[in-house]
């Protein structure tokens, strides 16, 4: 075959696809997101035509001409579709775009025309399809490297490239299996197939006949030490309860031996031959009966940081302020009703996955999709009993993460095989691992009340809340907090009362996703308080408007005294106004369909409670450029971008002259990681500190600046929707899409719309068709994209995105986050529309045509 207009000779293995056929002769532009053809990642053109290379068999292109990404450009420059894609910045990630490339390079005039068609073969995760559509339709531009922002002369406010766009666009971005690593073996698990039982025995001999295979570790060959698999700078915030492999399995799914070989297939062919004994327990899979259960850490206990481990609780908290039956007795109008969220998954299209080996010292080198290289070496220091220095972690371009990879899933074993055997070892989670292994939202279910008066003064907010964390506890208490939190501390009310709690069950553990619980609880409050606003006859932003918190307000809930949380700058009144404004506009819809409109809004806060911390130093080159390292890891989220513009401008040079280091423990200072929104706020604060530094010392030619994460702000989000509905099917239609945030300073206009609309296109996955299913057992029965229904170009419409006009006193330059907080609103304001035009409160999500149509029968 030609590959990229080169001949090609070579012998594929028996069943290889193209796609790790052309990865083994380095073409690491092609991507796996799925390897069963559902998401494009793995484009390619085979004589001219785009095919999914992960179900093409290799063989097939015997004689045929291969262009991979490497290969799309000509010798006078980028192809002209890179260079749009470059232009429109029409990435985050960057992890689909190889495929959304190859895709779009083969489409005729007419294809372009209709997208929802053309591009349906391939998966976005992370921009919602707005950027991308301009890309290929040669839509807004951002600005050249170099270019200030218009009429300021400042790189800060610019829609500034990101600096690793000429990388993505041309395939040469480096993830984390996109090195050459000589020797490296191959890992993969048994996991469990029983939802609790204890392991009696486990026969490895015919694993280890074998051909190829070298090792299978077990529960005996690991050290006894229990851990969180959560990372935060405080460890005790997550409970210990994990083992890297446990006697005893408490999901369908948890590893219980690991094979070692010198192919994929051996190991698996190892992990099927391996004989395991089990002994049952009894399994609990229904979160309301998981307090009335036996224990599925009996073993465990407070000391552990495991609330109550007898009664399968995490966590919990039980408070109020105020009286809340006095509330509810001076309230014209009371309204309460109880809101499920199913499980979702991140989907992002980099599965988890780490690569290690020992370097010329004997060290251990770990390269991790991972959004917490520190706080991944601290904990493998420990558990394997290493000097902290005896370990680097790095982080290539992380291809998504949402908080999934805030997460120690892979490390821990793969260091376990290179420590023990002295070689290199890969693993790499399959797409149905990802849904049965790796981690979701947590799937709550939450009881909201609220009362007001007929002068739209709220009286009384109840929450009853119930957190389903899996079988394990990481972040299930923090999320439980946190989701409590802000959704109440957003209003001023006399009379609040939280009760929540946070429950083990044998199914799959939850962990950290975009949002971290608020839009669990959000989608519950802000109904309920679209519904009390109905009862008293107020319009739902004036009802907002009457209750939301103003500047100097304290910012307290139910329990929740949080010292170093404050209101530095104000936007949620220009929020609002938007929202007022768009209400005000007419949409067409189709005869005989039923129209409505809702909105909702959230706050979150900019960083998390318990200190986050983050380094940053700028040295000055000997070329008179800058080399700035940073801890965090950049996975999309575009903090980079952000960096160089802060440092660019505090030097008062241009960000192509900023050289950026990151996310290597060997190589940069400590960072706690890039989840909690803290990119820019936290360790852009760093930068803006090292930045002045060497601004005020010049001569030193070294600039070292520190933030610990506090004081935080807060930032606010507003969402609205105008719907029209098929009542003869129960499908809907989003007319329009409204959204304003106030992220004070905008650092960046392109990639913070682009952060929003991403956002929101996530959220509206969560709330019209996406959900993990599992059976009665436990067991997970969504296993592929293809049964999730991530949404497509076709089910994603535009949102209109506004942004408040506000300046931070914390944040650097004024700044504050964004990355999560677009998510929080829109289930509640999408479930407010669906109300506002069928007069059926749904309660449930996701809202699928059947459930409507279902709904509208009842
Ligand atoms: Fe498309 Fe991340 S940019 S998946």
């Amino acid at each position: 075959m030609e590959i990229n207009g080169e001949t090609h000779s070579g012998e594929p293995r028996p069943g290889q696809c193209l796609r790790t056929y052309l990865r083994e002769q380095g073409c690491f532009g092609v991507k796996k997101g799925c390897d069963s053809g559902d998401c494009g990642a793995c484009t390619v053109h085979v004589d001219g035509r785009p095919v999914h290379s992960c179900v093409y068999p290799a063989f097939r292109a015997q004689g045929r001409s291969v262009t991979t990404i490497e290969g799309l450009a000509g010798d006078d420059g980028l192809h002209p579709v890179q260079q749009s894609f470059l232009d429109a910045q029409g990435f985050q990630c960057g992890f689909c775009t190889a495929g959304m490339i190859m895709t779009t390079a083969a489409l005729t005039p007419e294809q372009r025309e209709d997208l929802p068609r053309s591009l349906k073969g391939n998966l976005c995760r992370c921009t919602g399809y707005r950027a991308v559509t301009d890309a290929v339709r040669g839509g807004p531009e951002s600005c050249a490297p170099a270019c200030p922002a218009p009429g300021t002369g400042r790189a800060v406010g610019s829609s500034l490239g990101a600096p690793a766009g000429p990388a993505v666009v041309t395939g040469t971005a480096r993830y984390t299996f996109d090195i050459d690593v000589p020797g490296v073996l191959h890992l993969k698990v048994l996991r469990s197939p029983h939802a609790h039982a204890r392991i009696v025995a486990i026969d490895a001999s015919a694993a280890l006949a074998v051909p190829g295979v070298e090792a299978v570790f077990t529960h005996a060959d690991v050290p006894d030490v229990l851990f969180s698999t959560a990372q935060h700078e405080t460890e005790s915030e997550d409970p210990y309860d994990t083992r890297i492999l446990d006697d005893v399995v408490r999901f369908i799914g948890q590893r219980v031996a690991a094979v070692v070989a010198s192919s994929e297939a051996a190991a698996e062919e190892g992990c099927r031959r391996l004989v395991v004994t089990y002994s049952l327990l009894a399994a609990v899979v229904d979160p309301s009966s998981a307090v009335t259960s036996p224990p599925i850490h009996g073993d465990k206990s407070e000391s552990d940081g495991i609330s109550r481990a007898s009664s399968n609780v995490v966590g919990e908290l039980h408070a109020s302020i105020g009286d809340v039956s006095a509330g509810f007795s001076a309230a014209d109008f009371v309204y309460g009703a109880t809101f499920r969220t199913p499980r979702v998954q991140h989907a992002s299209l980099e599965t988890h996955g780490s690569v290690g080996w020992l370097d010329d010292d004997g060290r251990l080198v770990i390269r991790s999709s991972t959004q917490t290289p520190f706080l991944t070496r601290r904990l493998l220091a420990r558990l394997y009993d290493l000097p902290t220095d005896r370990v680097r972690v790095m982080a290539g371009r992380v291809g998504g993460g949402f908080g999934g990879k805030q997460e120690m899933l892979t490390e821990d074993l793969v260091a376990l095989a290179v420590l023990r055997l002295g070689r290199p070892v890969r693993w790499e989670y399959t797409r149905t691992e990802q849904f049965t292994g790796a981690t979701t939202r947590h799937p709550f279910v939450v009881t909201a009340t609220a009362g007001a008066r007929r002068d739209g003064t709220l009286t009384a907010l109840q929450l009853d809340v119930l957190v389903d964390t899996g079988a394990y506890g990481n972040h299930g208490r923090s999320v439980m907090f946190h989701g409590c939190h802000e959704t109440l501390a957003v209003y001023r009310c006399a009379n609040m009362r939280t009760d929540a709690m946070t429950v083990y069950t044998n199914t799959v553990p939850a962990g950290a996703f975009r949002g971290y619980g608020l839009g669990q609880v959000t989608f519950a409050v802000e109904q309920v308080l679209d519904e009390v606003a109905r009862g008293i006859g107020m319009d739902p932003v004036t009802f907002r408007e009457r209750n939301v918190v103003r500047p100097g307000d304290d910012l307290t809930a139910p329990g929740e005294h949080v010292d170093d949380l404050g209101i530095a700058s104000y936007g949620l009144d220009q929020c609002l106004d938007r929202i007022r404004a768009a209400g005000l506009t007419q949409d067409d819809a189709p005869d005989g369909w039923l129209v409505g409109e809702g909105m909702a809004i959230a706050m979150i806060a900019a960083g998390p409670p318990g200190g986050h911390f983050a380094d940053a130093t700028i040295r000055t080159l000997p070329d008179g450029r800058y080399e700035l390292s940073v801890g965090t890891a950049e996975f999309g989220n575009g903090s980079t971008t952000v960096h160089a513009q802060i440092a660019a401008d505090e030097l008062g040079t241009t960000p192509d002259r900023i050289v950026i280091r990151q996310s290597d423990t060997d190589v940069v200072a400590h960072d706690t990681g890039a989840f909690a929104s803290t990119g820019v706020v936290v360790a852009g604060r760093a930068v803006l500190r090292a930045a002045r530094s060497l601004k005020q010392s010049p001569e030193t030619g070294v600039g070292r600046g520190h933030f610990d994460g506090t004081p935080r702000s807060v930032a606010f989000n507003a969402q609205w929707f105008r719907v029209a509905i098929d009542p003869d099917t129960g499908e809907l239609r989003i007319l329009r899409s409204v959204h304003s945030a106030d992220a004070g300073t905008v650092m960046n206009p392109g990639q913070l719309r682009g952060q929003i609309e991403g956002g929101v296109a996530q959220a509206l996955g969560a709330t019209l068709s996406e959900h993990v299913d599992i059976d009665a057992d436990g067991r997970v029965t969504t296993t592929t994209f293809r049964q999730y229904h991530l949404p497509t170009v076709a089910d994603t419409p535009f949102t209109e995105v506004h942004f408040a006009d506000t300046t931070d006193a914390i944040g650097p330059l004024g700044a504050k986050s964004m990355s999560e907080s677009p998510f929080n609103p829109v289930s509640p304001a999408l479930g407010n529309a669906i109300r506002d035009a069928t007069g059926v409160r749904m309660t449930e999500l996701p809202y699928t045509a059947d459930r409507i149509w279902q709904a509208l029968q009842d």
